[in-house]
Protein backbone atom coordinates (compact mmCIF):
# COMPACT_ATOMS: atom_id res chain seq x y z
CA UNK A 1 0.00 0.00 0.00
CA UNK A 2 1.46 3.49 -1.39
CA UNK A 3 1.51 5.80 1.78
CA UNK A 4 2.66 9.62 1.65
CA UNK A 5 6.42 9.45 3.25
CA UNK A 6 6.77 13.21 4.42
CA UNK A 7 2.37 14.06 5.54
CA UNK A 8 2.79 12.70 9.73
CA UNK A 9 0.11 14.93 10.66
CA UNK A 10 -3.26 15.35 10.23
CA UNK A 11 -5.69 18.26 12.46
CA UNK A 12 -9.13 17.50 13.36
CA UNK A 13 -11.26 20.49 13.68
CA UNK A 14 -13.80 19.34 16.44
CA UNK A 15 -14.72 22.47 18.45
CA UNK A 16 -18.33 22.76 16.66
CA UNK A 17 -21.25 22.30 18.92
CA UNK A 18 -23.66 20.18 16.36
CA UNK A 19 -26.35 22.03 16.95
CA UNK A 20 -27.98 19.89 14.12
CA UNK A 21 -28.32 16.78 16.36
CA UNK A 22 -29.77 18.61 19.53
CA UNK A 23 -30.86 16.80 21.72
CA UNK A 24 -28.05 14.44 21.05
CA UNK A 25 -25.26 16.28 21.17
CA UNK A 26 -26.48 18.22 24.19
CA UNK A 27 -23.56 16.80 26.66
CA UNK A 28 -21.80 14.55 23.94
CA UNK A 29 -20.01 15.84 21.22
CA UNK A 30 -21.23 15.50 17.43
CA UNK A 31 -17.56 13.94 17.05
CA UNK A 32 -18.90 10.83 19.59
CA UNK A 33 -22.02 9.72 17.58
CA UNK A 34 -21.61 6.41 16.09
CA UNK A 35 -22.51 5.46 12.36
CA UNK A 36 -23.19 1.50 13.13
CA UNK A 37 -20.78 1.58 16.76
CA UNK A 38 -17.94 3.18 15.54
CA UNK A 39 -17.72 6.91 16.45
CA UNK A 40 -17.37 9.48 13.69
CA UNK A 41 -14.59 10.69 14.44
CA UNK A 42 -12.85 7.15 14.79
CA UNK A 43 -13.33 6.96 10.87
CA UNK A 44 -11.59 9.87 10.32
CA UNK A 45 -8.80 8.86 12.51
CA UNK A 46 -8.58 5.51 10.74
CA UNK A 47 -8.55 7.37 7.71
CA UNK A 48 -5.36 9.66 8.43
CA UNK A 49 -3.44 6.56 9.66
CA UNK A 50 -4.26 4.55 6.44
CA UNK A 51 -2.74 7.67 4.55
CA UNK A 52 0.41 7.39 6.48
CA UNK A 53 -0.59 10.09 9.08
CA UNK A 54 0.02 8.99 13.24
CA UNK A 55 0.09 12.03 14.69
CA UNK A 56 -3.09 13.15 15.48
CA UNK A 57 -4.20 16.58 16.61
CA UNK A 58 -7.69 17.47 17.85
CA UNK A 59 -9.04 20.87 17.87
CA UNK A 60 -11.39 20.70 20.99
CA UNK A 61 -13.82 23.10 22.68
CA UNK A 62 -15.44 22.87 26.14
CA UNK A 63 -17.95 19.83 26.73
CA UNK A 64 -15.24 17.34 24.35
CA UNK A 65 -13.42 15.30 26.80
CA UNK A 66 -15.21 12.45 25.52
CA UNK A 67 -13.12 12.15 22.71
CA UNK A 68 -9.65 11.89 24.71
CA UNK A 69 -11.34 9.40 26.52
CA UNK A 70 -11.99 7.31 23.27
CA UNK A 71 -8.20 7.62 22.21
CA UNK A 72 -7.06 6.63 25.72
CA UNK A 73 -7.30 3.45 28.21
CA UNK A 74 -10.44 2.46 29.99
CA UNK A 75 -8.18 -0.15 32.30
CA UNK A 76 -11.67 -1.58 34.21
CA UNK A 77 -14.21 -2.30 31.01
CA UNK A 78 -10.73 -4.13 29.22
CA UNK A 79 -10.20 -6.14 32.48
CA UNK A 80 -13.84 -7.04 32.07
CA UNK A 81 -13.84 -8.20 28.31
CA UNK A 82 -10.22 -9.90 28.05
CA UNK A 83 -10.85 -12.82 26.90
CA UNK A 84 -14.31 -12.85 25.97
CA UNK A 85 -15.67 -12.67 22.53
CA UNK A 86 -16.21 -9.27 22.92
CA UNK A 87 -12.64 -8.11 22.74
CA UNK A 88 -12.70 -8.28 19.00
CA UNK A 89 -14.76 -5.08 18.98
CA UNK A 90 -11.87 -3.33 20.54
CA UNK A 91 -9.06 -4.38 17.73
CA UNK A 92 -9.73 -1.25 15.50
CA UNK A 93 -9.43 1.20 18.24
CA UNK A 94 -6.76 -0.48 19.67
CA UNK A 95 -4.68 -0.11 16.76
CA UNK A 96 -5.66 3.33 16.20
CA UNK A 97 -4.29 3.87 19.63
CA UNK A 98 -1.08 1.60 19.39
CA UNK A 99 -0.03 3.67 16.10
CA UNK A 100 -1.37 6.99 16.40
CA UNK A 101 -0.04 10.01 18.73
CA UNK A 102 -2.59 12.31 19.90
CA UNK A 103 -2.65 15.73 21.17
CA UNK A 104 -5.39 18.36 21.92
CA UNK A 105 -5.95 21.63 21.66
CA UNK A 106 -8.25 24.14 22.63
CA UNK A 107 -10.36 26.48 20.62
CA UNK A 108 -11.08 28.89 23.18
CA UNK A 109 -13.78 30.99 20.70
CA UNK A 110 -15.53 29.82 17.87
CA UNK A 111 -14.36 31.69 15.55
CA UNK A 112 -14.32 29.82 12.55
CA UNK A 113 -12.91 26.93 10.57
CA UNK A 114 -9.69 28.99 9.51
CA UNK A 115 -9.10 30.16 12.98
CA UNK A 116 -9.50 26.22 14.17
CA UNK A 117 -6.84 25.12 11.84
CA UNK A 118 -4.94 28.19 13.06
CA UNK A 119 -5.58 27.10 16.72
CA UNK A 120 -3.30 23.78 15.64
CA UNK A 121 0.22 25.64 14.23
CA UNK A 122 1.90 24.75 17.41
CA UNK A 123 1.93 21.18 17.15
CA UNK A 124 1.93 21.75 13.34
CA UNK A 125 4.85 23.51 13.34
CA UNK A 126 6.51 24.21 9.44
CA UNK A 127 6.02 21.13 8.02
CA UNK A 128 3.08 20.08 5.64
CA UNK A 129 -0.01 18.64 7.30
CA UNK A 130 -3.39 17.42 6.48
CA UNK A 131 -6.64 18.19 7.92
CA UNK A 132 -10.16 16.19 8.21
CA UNK A 133 -13.75 16.99 8.87
CA UNK A 134 -15.52 14.19 10.45
CA UNK A 135 -18.55 15.00 9.49
CA UNK A 136 -17.83 14.45 6.28
CA UNK A 137 -17.32 10.22 6.66
CA UNK A 138 -15.57 9.16 3.50
CA UNK A 139 -15.54 5.63 2.30
CA UNK A 140 -13.39 2.78 1.08
CA UNK A 141 -13.51 3.45 -3.23
CA UNK A 142 -15.60 0.06 -3.96
CA UNK A 143 -14.67 -0.43 -7.19
CA UNK A 144 -10.85 0.26 -7.16
CA UNK A 145 -7.98 -0.47 -4.85
CA UNK A 146 -7.63 3.64 -3.85
CA UNK A 147 -7.22 4.56 -0.37
CA UNK A 148 -9.72 6.65 0.73
CA UNK A 149 -9.73 9.71 -0.18
CA UNK A 150 -6.73 11.72 2.51
CA UNK A 151 -5.06 8.66 1.18
CA UNK A 152 -5.74 9.96 -2.57
CA UNK A 153 -4.07 13.47 -1.76
CA UNK A 154 -1.24 12.68 0.05
CA UNK A 155 -0.29 10.54 -2.78
CA UNK A 156 -0.93 13.65 -5.26
CA UNK A 157 1.54 15.40 -2.94
CA UNK A 158 4.15 13.48 -3.32
CA UNK A 159 4.05 14.35 -7.17
CA UNK A 160 2.92 18.01 -6.54
CA UNK A 161 3.95 19.22 -3.72
CA UNK A 162 0.98 22.06 -2.97
CA UNK A 163 -1.54 22.21 -1.03
CA UNK A 164 -4.50 20.07 -2.41
CA UNK A 165 -8.28 19.78 -1.33
CA UNK A 166 -10.94 17.28 -2.15
CA UNK A 167 -13.61 18.58 -4.35
CA UNK A 168 -17.00 16.72 -5.31
CA UNK A 169 -19.81 17.88 -8.05
CA UNK A 170 -22.88 18.81 -5.87
CA UNK A 171 -26.06 19.90 -7.16
CA UNK A 172 -26.24 23.35 -8.13
CA UNK A 173 -28.85 24.27 -5.41
CA UNK A 174 -26.81 22.95 -3.14
CA UNK A 175 -23.82 25.40 -2.87
CA UNK A 176 -24.50 27.23 0.10
CA UNK A 177 -23.64 24.81 2.35
CA UNK A 178 -20.07 24.40 0.53
CA UNK A 179 -16.72 26.01 -0.04
CA UNK A 180 -17.03 26.54 -4.30
CA UNK A 181 -13.69 26.48 -6.67
CA UNK A 182 -13.29 27.27 -10.02
CA UNK A 183 -9.82 26.19 -12.19
CA UNK A 184 -8.61 24.59 -15.09
CA UNK A 185 -8.55 20.87 -15.62
CA UNK A 186 -4.86 19.80 -15.23
CA UNK A 187 -5.09 16.60 -15.47
CA UNK A 188 -9.05 14.17 -15.50
CA UNK A 189 -10.21 14.79 -11.89
CA UNK A 190 -7.20 17.54 -11.24
CA UNK A 191 -7.64 20.70 -11.01
CA UNK A 192 -5.70 23.78 -10.84
CA UNK A 193 -7.49 26.25 -8.33
CA UNK A 194 -8.03 30.11 -9.52
CA UNK A 195 -11.08 31.22 -7.55
CA UNK A 196 -12.36 29.75 -4.46
CA UNK A 197 -16.00 31.40 -2.23
CA UNK A 198 -17.48 30.17 0.98
CA UNK A 199 -21.00 29.11 0.78
CA UNK A 200 -22.13 30.82 -2.34
CA UNK A 201 -25.84 31.27 -3.00
CA UNK A 202 -26.46 29.40 -6.48
CA UNK A 203 -26.66 32.33 -8.72
CA UNK A 204 -23.33 33.28 -7.24
CA UNK A 205 -21.79 30.11 -7.66
CA UNK A 206 -18.88 29.80 -9.98
CA UNK A 207 -18.87 26.02 -10.60
CA UNK A 208 -20.79 23.30 -8.87
CA UNK A 209 -17.30 21.77 -7.52
CA UNK A 210 -17.73 22.11 -4.06
CA UNK A 211 -14.75 21.36 -0.84
CA UNK A 212 -15.19 18.10 0.87
CA UNK A 213 -13.31 18.42 4.16
CA UNK A 214 -10.11 16.78 3.55
CA UNK A 215 -7.21 19.13 2.80
CA UNK A 216 -3.14 18.86 2.67
CA UNK A 217 -2.04 21.76 3.48
CA UNK A 218 1.38 23.36 3.49
CA UNK A 219 2.54 25.16 6.53
CA UNK A 220 2.49 28.91 4.93
CA UNK A 221 -1.07 28.73 5.15
CA UNK A 222 -0.43 29.99 8.63
CA UNK A 223 0.78 33.43 7.63
CA UNK A 224 -2.26 33.41 5.01
CA UNK A 225 -4.70 32.57 7.95
CA UNK A 226 -3.56 35.48 10.00
CA UNK A 227 -3.36 37.95 7.62
CA UNK A 228 -7.50 36.25 6.58
CA UNK A 229 -10.05 38.93 7.73
CA UNK A 230 -12.99 37.19 8.56
CA UNK A 231 -15.33 36.45 5.54
CA UNK A 232 -18.83 34.49 5.87
CA UNK A 233 -20.54 34.20 9.19
CA UNK A 234 -17.75 37.04 10.57
CA UNK A 235 -15.68 33.80 10.71
CA UNK A 236 -11.88 33.20 9.22
CA UNK A 237 -12.78 30.97 6.53
CA UNK A 238 -9.81 28.90 5.46
CA UNK A 239 -11.87 29.19 1.52
CA UNK A 240 -10.64 32.32 1.89
CA UNK A 241 -6.65 32.36 2.79
CA UNK A 242 -6.75 29.29 0.39
CA UNK A 243 -8.08 31.21 -2.31
CA UNK A 244 -5.19 34.06 -1.82
CA UNK A 245 -2.82 31.29 -1.57
CA UNK A 246 -3.79 29.81 -4.80
CA UNK A 247 -3.07 32.93 -6.27
CA UNK A 248 0.47 33.60 -4.93
CA UNK A 249 1.21 30.02 -5.30
CA UNK A 250 -0.28 26.54 -6.81
CA UNK A 251 -3.48 25.19 -4.88
CA UNK A 252 -5.14 21.65 -6.49
CA UNK A 253 -8.52 20.32 -5.85
CA UNK A 254 -9.27 16.70 -6.72
CA UNK A 255 -12.03 14.64 -7.63
CA UNK A 256 -11.41 11.83 -4.91
CA UNK A 257 -12.92 8.48 -5.51
CA UNK A 258 -15.59 6.91 -3.33
CA UNK A 259 -18.35 8.02 -1.65
CA UNK A 260 -18.96 10.65 0.85
CA UNK A 261 -21.57 11.38 3.76
CA UNK A 262 -22.81 14.44 4.87
CA UNK A 263 -22.70 13.28 8.34
CA UNK A 264 -23.31 17.21 9.37
CA UNK A 265 -27.03 16.40 8.10
CA UNK A 266 -29.37 13.83 9.65
CA UNK A 267 -29.64 12.67 6.11
CA UNK A 268 -26.52 12.19 5.26
CA UNK A 269 -25.96 10.26 8.87
CA UNK A 270 -28.86 8.12 8.51
CA UNK A 271 -27.38 7.04 4.51
CA UNK A 272 -24.18 6.55 6.06
CA UNK A 273 -25.75 3.93 8.62
CA UNK A 274 -27.77 2.10 6.29
CA UNK A 275 -24.27 1.89 3.98
CA UNK A 276 -21.74 0.84 6.75
CA UNK A 277 -23.97 -1.57 8.14
CA UNK A 278 -24.54 -3.08 4.58
CA UNK A 279 -21.39 -3.13 3.89
CA UNK A 280 -19.08 -3.05 6.46
CA UNK A 281 -20.35 -4.26 9.44
CA UNK A 282 -22.62 -6.77 8.08
CA UNK A 283 -19.48 -8.21 6.82
C1 LIG B 1 -16.67 23.57 5.93
C2 LIG B 1 -15.92 24.51 4.99
C3 LIG B 1 -16.50 24.44 3.58
C4 LIG B 1 -16.50 22.99 3.11
C5 LIG B 1 -17.24 22.11 4.11
C6 LIG B 1 -17.12 20.64 3.74
O1 LIG B 1 -17.98 24.06 6.12
O2 LIG B 1 -16.00 25.85 5.49
O3 LIG B 1 -15.75 25.23 2.70
O4 LIG B 1 -17.09 22.91 1.84
O5 LIG B 1 -16.71 22.26 5.43
O6 LIG B 1 -17.87 19.84 4.58
P1 LIG B 1 -18.96 23.50 7.29
O7 LIG B 1 -19.63 22.30 6.71
O8 LIG B 1 -18.10 23.18 8.46
O9 LIG B 1 -19.93 24.62 7.55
Amino acid sequence: MATSERIRKCLFPAAGYGTRFLPATKAMPKEMLPIVNKPLIQYGVEEALEAGMTQIGFIVGRGKRAIADHFDNNYELEHQIAGTSKEKYLDDIRTVMDTCDFVFMRQREMLGLGHAILTGEPMIGSEPFAVVLADDLCAKPTDSNDLRALGQLAELYDRYQCSIIAIEEVPIEDTESYGVISGEEISPGIYQVSDMVEKPKPEDAPTNMAVIGRYILTPEIFEYLRNTPPGRNGEVQITDALRTLAQDRQVLAVKFKGERFDCGSVEGFVKATNYYFENEYSK
